[in-house]
């Protein structure tokens, strides 16, 4: 028997824009996911912690559809995507910042950003960069012409996010967005995620070690061995419970 942890509290205004029920995944046959539940309520931001290795990077995958659970229901805005092919969930509307970036280093920076219109529907590709984007990451805006790959780390991350955002996302899944980026560049994307929420009303699924942003979020899942073995309001995550559940 797996406790029950607690989830979000239900908002009678909103609804769950992401729901995981009882998810199990595996690499050929190593266990790695167990059990897993975890809701993101509309318009908010949860956060994932947890070890290295445990398993964070594949349940983001899981939801985007790079892996297909062996049992267990992903909704999406109240709709099974479980069986859907990564392409059709961009579609719907949840959009990805991968681990390390992925960048395409011999593109222009607009060119990066365009790729990111892919996940709209063909109709509404117009090949422009809307002006919030330049609101939200002005640096990219003096850099439009220079490679992908001779961009900072943390250039590269915010145009990472910038490119998730041309999706038009609902839902936007980041992994680990201030991974070996230089302190005052993470305060700059910490920010930047927190106008996203407050200006488009967009949810997010973070994760996240440095424990600033981890604060930023509402709700937090702290993951052991591909299980949630604790969660709760970000407020309550003091500096202990943090260190149990993060690397140091
Ligand atoms: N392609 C793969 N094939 C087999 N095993 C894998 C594969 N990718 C990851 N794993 C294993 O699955 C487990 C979970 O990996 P995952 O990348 O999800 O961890 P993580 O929590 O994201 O770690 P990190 O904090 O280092 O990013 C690890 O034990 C890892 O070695
Ligand atoms: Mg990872």
């Amino acid at each position: 028997m797996t406790p029950t942890l607690p989830a979000p509290p239900a908002d009678p205004t909103t609804h769950a824009m992401l729901q995981i029920t009882g998810l199990n995944v595996y690499y050929g046959e190593s266990h790695i996911l167990r059990d897993v539940d975890l809701t993101v309520p509309q318009g908010k931001m949860v956060c994932l912690i947890g070890r290295n290795g445990v398993g964070k990077t594949t349940l983001l995958k899981s939801v985007i559809g790079l892996l297909k659970p062996r049992s267990g229901r992903i909704l999406f805005d109240q709709e099974l995507i479980t069986a859907k092919s990564p392409d059709q969930r961009a579609r719907l509307g949840i959009g990805y910042v991968p681990q390390g970036r992925e960048i395409i280093p011999r593109l222009t920076v607009k060119e990066n950003l365009l790729l990111g219109l892919e996940a709209r529907p063909q109709r509404a590709r117009q090949q422009t960069i809307p002006p919030e984007i330049f609101q939200l990451f002005p640096v990219l805006e003096t850099m439009l012409g220079r490679m992908g790959g001779d961009l900072s780390g943390g250039q590269q991350q915010q145009l990472a996010i910038a490119r998730a955002l041309m999706g038009n996302p609902r839902l936007l899944v980041l992994d680990e967005p201030t991974e070996g980026i230089q302190p005052s560049i993470i305060l700059e994307i910490e920010a930047a995620v927190r106008r996203i929420i407050e200006t488009t009303g967009i949810s997010v699924l973070l994760v996240e070690q440095h424990l600033h942003f981890v604060r930023q979020a509402d709700w937090y899942y702290a993951m052991q061995k591909g299980g949630i073995v604790a969660s709760g309001p970000t407020d309550g995550l003091s500096q202990e419970v943090i260190q149990k559940f993060l690397a140091v």
